[in-house]
């Protein structure tokens, strides 16, 4: 196939070009020379006449999107608009990447995917409201919603507990803010294997299992030889940030792993894995 990657240089592009660059024709488009919230960038985008589109490229500082909802707005979900009529003209199908966020934590078992959003941050406003145009305006899309993304090189939550560690021989961590760690390279596999079914529709892609971000943070420590630093626990009501997230924030793969067998392990395993290939660098 001929796939774009809309958002190709972020963490998650990155890995899905490596991945699927053996077995398909990638085109990556970012910043600065592609802007999706443009009509130049749409334009190209039609132009390049792309059987797949995979829409990663958000504005992902959840904070920023809480003090400046407007811009999130334009971002993400005009920004998605664009990429959904760009997708419409140009007849190809498309894969939009969602977030847990979209629900508003007040459940208490993991969210699947016929559970109704409801979010609660400007961030998870401006993601759904991107879902919508997706559903709006395409017949053949996959809304793909994931969690707590980690893998080597990426900005993300297991390094900056051993920067915090490192920095201060301690951290405190949030015990009730829960999710599930998902390793990029595991999610690039699920969605290489769920683009050939052609089997459109809603699915949480996430590591198998959840826990709480204090537990992930004991269990990073441990896994990079640190455990005896001592991690504090807390709660978000006393962690001052601009954006507040869904509290159970954890998500089912009920869709994929029931019909289509595609599932990614659990996130403990990945997490022993990314440690084996950190500890190497
Ligand atoms: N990271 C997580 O834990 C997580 C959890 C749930 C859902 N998600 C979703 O997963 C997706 C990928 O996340 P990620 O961690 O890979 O994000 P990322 O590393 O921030 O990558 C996003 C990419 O999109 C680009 N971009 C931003 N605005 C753009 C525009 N107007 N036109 C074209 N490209 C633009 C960014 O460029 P610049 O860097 O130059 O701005 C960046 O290269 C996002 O849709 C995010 O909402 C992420």
């Amino acid at each position: 196939m001929n796939i774009a990657i809309v958002g190709g240089r972020g963490q998650l592009g990155r890995e899905l070009a490596q991945t699927l660059g053996p077995r398909h024709s990638i085109s990556i488009l970012d910043l600065p020379e592609f802007d999706m919230t443009g009509r130049q960038g749409i334009e190209d985008l039609v132009h390049l006449k792309p059987d797949l589109v995979i829409h990663t490229a958000a504005l992902t500082d959840v904070d920023r999107c809480a003090r400046e909802p407007l811009e999130a707005f334009r971002i993400n979900a005009l920004g998605t608009q664009n990429v959904a009529l760009a997708c419409q003209r140009a007849h190809a199908a498309m894969l939009y990447i969602s977030t847990n966020e979209v629900f508003d934590g007040t459940k208490n078992s993991p969210y699947l995917e016929l559970d109704e959003p409801h979010p609660i941050n400007p961030y998870a406003a401006s993601k759904l409201a991107g879902e919508r145009y997706v559903r709006m305006f395409l017949d053949r899309f996959y809304i793909v919603r994931i969690a707590w993304l980690y893998s080597l090189g990426g900005n993300h939550f297991p390094g900056k507990i051993i920067a915090g560690a490192k920095r201060n021989g301690s951290v405190a961590v949030v015990t009730d803010e829960i999710g599930n760690p998902t390793y990029v390279p595991d999610l690039a596999r699920a969605v290489t294997e769920l683009i050939e079914t052609e089997h459109f529709g809603i699915y949480h892609l996430i590591g198998e299992g959840y826990t709480s971000r204090y537990e992930w943070a004991r269990r990073v420590l441990q896994s990079a030889g640190m455990e005896d630093v001592p991690v504090t626990p807390t709660v978000l009501a006393d962690y001052k940030r601009d954006s507040i997230p869904p509290s159970f924030g954890a998500l089912a793969n009920f869709a994929a792993g029931t019909t289509l067998g595609i599932r990614l392990r659990p996130w403990q395993d990945a997490l022993a894995e990314f440690f084996e290939h950190w500890n190497r660098t």
